[in-house]
């Protein structure tokens, strides 16, 4: 699985990954609060759907790409 990152490096994970260490590998720093889903602030934006980084794992995609954007919550 490709993943594209908002720094513009691309990088290989398998499915089932942790999102917040593959994003340090690729040398993002995914925001994060409680670590355990209730705060949003490690919400990242996979392929245009909002997850929460801290509790999610990377999933497969019919695209074999995902497109990993900052979420910024406005209310936040
Ligand atoms: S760190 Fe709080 S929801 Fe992920």
């Amino acid at each position: 699985m490709k993943i594209n990152w908002p720094n513009g490096i691309s990088s290989k994970v398998t499915v089932g990954a942790d999102w917040l260490e593959e994003a340090k590998k690729a040398g993002i720093d995914i925001p994060t609060g409680c670590l355990n889903g209730s705060c949003g602030a490690c919400e990242i934006e996979v392929n245009g759907k909002v997850i929460r980084a801290c509790v999610n794992t990377i999933k497969g995609s019919k695209k074999s790409e995902l497109e990993v954007k900052f979420f910024y919550d406005p209310f936040w």
